[in-house]
């Protein structure tokens, strides 16, 4: 059989599954979407965020990059941004990398492809801001681990610094930024970082709020 076909035939089976278990499932999906967690990951086919989270629909917003960048001048990444910061109202942000990523494996490279060079070279830009300690690691590997984390804090910084997460902390709280990395060899998820609206942030990133808005 064509592989394609066997996803639809998947499909098939799991509508059967979840209207025996709940056969009002659809009709309640179908009133609305608050999910409580906003996920930015890497595109990479073996990093899933429902199944490795244990989620299931209507409970993730979901944006997907390669590298899992945040880029102020990503418009799909900001529109989205916008809409699950402040009208869907999520209280959790999760930016996760994952070890043997390609996309940071790249960046330690300097082989040029096309455009793609251009996204990648967000994550250059973050082995210049930490050179040093890349540099005194012991071999390629870690490096690449170490890229792969680093990554994922600075992709956190650039959400800080977002007007929408910001007009949120004005606020209260929400929304908490957590850092996290999937281990590809072994499952493991680790949370490496957690921020909050209390954490330092350079003070030319920060928006002021007019109270009466
Ligand atoms: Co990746």
């Amino acid at each position: 059989m064509d592989r394609y076909k066997q996803l639809l035939e998947n499909n098939q089976d799991w509508v059967r599954r979840k209207l025996e278990v709940d056969e009002s499932y659809f009709a309640r999906q179908a009133e609305g979407q608050q999910p409580p967690f906003l996920w930015i990951g890497c595109a990479d086919s073996r990093v899933v965020p429902d199944e490795i989270t244990g989620t299931g629909p209507g409970e993730m917003f979901v944006h997907r990059n390669i590298a899992n960048i945040v880029t102020h001048s990503d418009l799909n990444l900001m529109s989205l941004l916008e809409y699950g910061v402040l009208s869907l109202r999520v209280d959790h942000i999760i930016v996760c990398g994952h070890t043997h990523c390609g996309g940071v494996q790249a960046a330690l490279g300097h082989r040029k492809t096309g455009i793609l060079d251009k996204w990648i070279r967000n994550i250059k830009d973050v082995y210049h801001m930490h050179r040093e300690e890349l540099e005194a690691l012991a071999d390629e590997q870690e490096v690449w681990n170490r890229l792969v984390e680093l990554n994922v804090r600075e992709q956190l910084m650039n959400l800080a610094k977002t007007s929408f997460v910001q007009r949120r902390w004005h606020e209260g709280e929400f929304p908490v930024l957590h850092g996290w990395v999937y281990h590809v060899e072994d499952g493991r998820l680790e949370a490496t970082l957690r921020m909050t609206r209390d954490d330092p942030m350079d003070r030319i990133y920060r928006y002021e709020f007019d109270d009466a808005v």
